[in-house]
């Protein structure tokens, strides 16, 4: 491939006229690639096609939905068959049971569940439905957790923390939200035993932050803390839900939260959230047990049930239910994280390369972050240069400042391959 600029003249044709109608040009800023971004025509498998003809290997996958790819043929052949019974029933019909049915089935905390249009309402209706739970206001997250744009969870994300995370942020909600380092049992139990919490929210495995994982016991901790205090212990399973195997981090980890929130994977494709949990709590949303409004959670949403996320969803389950799926990416998931730690210390380059099952993130940096304050330390310069030698290399993930990455059932071992020499190959150019 030429440099970017060269061969992208219709992506920045479209990028100018974009700009006019929205703003940085983009429906996400963390859309917004360096120079500019380019516009997709299609996407197929992990093949993404711009207005230009470029094609790219795609390890973003739809913010880590498309855990079958792009477009994948169950999941087409399951919504060509719903769409001509209707595309928004603003009714109840069978297929939300069908999907709620197998996250039952599959997530260990899951007895009842709600939908939402997002992982941002889910965490959102999620947290009202802990706090009604336990008639407590205060909640615990983790310092650079992403929860979703919700205000009392739109706290602590960047770095430094405590700072305002956007203008127009609501500073009376937020005084109700407390941080503490990921992987810090100790922080974690001062607060819940100086505050009366609510809950104590996080990604299992934290996704923004570059894919950190939990330390030995960590889990655990935070399940013992919780149950000594009377707090919730929720898991926002938005990336890790039927990412880390069907059973999410849950199963995998084997701790099992109070209540969990998804999206993405569920989705099959489509927008969707959802909060699940023990029919205790969740019955908390049910009119006819709760009449009155005061005691009552209250949940709704247009498109909740979207007939058409709930058959691509269920028809996504399907797929990875015999697991064969989970150990094609787990396995790639393992080779590239190997791949990239060897090659970096084979040039005696200080990187740290972390993740779980299919997911990786790359740190340029030594030491292994174990929170997010630790990737303070990652090389910004040549985390971007990388971004943009990988991006010429005909490979696209997000973000150039955070490299972290998914891996999905189109992937192969040659893809793999490819990118471990695309990788061999920035270190000779920016690292001779
Ligand atoms: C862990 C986690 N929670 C919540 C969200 C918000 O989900 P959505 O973007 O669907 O609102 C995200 C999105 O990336 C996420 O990674």
């Amino acid at each position: 491939m030429t440099g970017y600029e060269e061969r992208t003249s219709n992506s920045r044709r479209l990028y100018k006229r974009a700009n006019r109608v929205l703003p940085a040009g983009v429906s996400y800023g963390i859309r917004a690639l360096p120079p500019y971004p380019f516009y997709l025509k299609k996407a197929k498998g992990v093949t993404v096609t711009d207005v230009d003809g470029n094609e790219y290997t795609d390890y973003w996958v739809g913010h880590g939905a498309l855990i079958l790819g792009h477009a994948p043929d169950v999941v087409i052949d399951a919504v060509m068959k719903q769409l001509p019974y209707g595309t928004h029933y603003g009714f109840s019909h069978e297929h939300e049971i069908e999907l709620a049915e197998r996250i039952v089935k599959h997530v260990p905390s899951a007895d009842m569940v709600r939908y939402t249009s997002s992982g941002t309402e889910a965490n959102m209706y999620g947290t009202r439905l802990a706090r009604a739970y336990t008639g407590r206001d205060k909640m615990l997250k983790i310092e650079g957790g992403w929860h979703g744009g919700y205000d009392s969870l739109h706290a602590y994300v960047g770095q430094p923390y405590g700072r305002s995370e956007s203008a127009g942020l609501n500073s009376k909600v937020i005084e109700d939200t407390y941080a503490v380092p990921y992987n810090d049992l100790e922080a974690a139990e001062k607060m819940a035993k100086d505050h009366e919490l609510a809950c104590i929210v996080l990604e299992p495995v934290m996704g923004a932050a570059g894919f950190l994982t939990p330390e030995p016991g960590y889990l655990e901790g935070l399940r013992e803390i919780c149950d000594d205090t009377d707090t919730l212990l929720i898991f926002d399973e938005v990336i890790t839900g039927f990412r880390l195997g069907t059973g999410g981090a849950q199963g995998y980890y084997g701790v099992k939260p109070d209540l969990t929130f998804m999206g993405k994977v569920i989705g099959g494709g489509f927008p969707v959230g959802a909060f699940c949990g023990p029919v205790e709590i969740m019955e908390m949303i049910d009119h006819n047990k709760y009449p009155d409004p005061e005691k009552r959670s209250a949940h709704g949403g247009t498109f909740t049930g979207n007939p058409i996320s709930m058959v691509a969803g269920s028809a996504t389950i399907d797929a990875l239910e015999t697991g064969r799926i989970h150990r094609h990416i787990d396995s790639l998931g393992e080779k590239m994280r190997e791949g990239l730690q060897e090659i970096f210390e084979r040039h005696d380059i200080p990187v740290s390369v972390t993740g779980v099952g299919s997911t990786f993130g790359i740190h340029f940096q030594k030491d292994k972050p174990l929170n997010a304050g630790d990737t303070a330390r990652n090389d910004i310069p040549a985390t971007r240069a990388y971004f943009r030698h990988m991006l010429e290399s005909g490979i696209i993930y997000l973000s150039p400042t955070v490299s972290h990455s998914w891996i999905s059932s189109p992937h192969t071992e040659k893809d793999i391959e490819d990118y471990l020499a695309a990788t061999e190959d920035y270190i000779r150019a920016y690292n001779p």
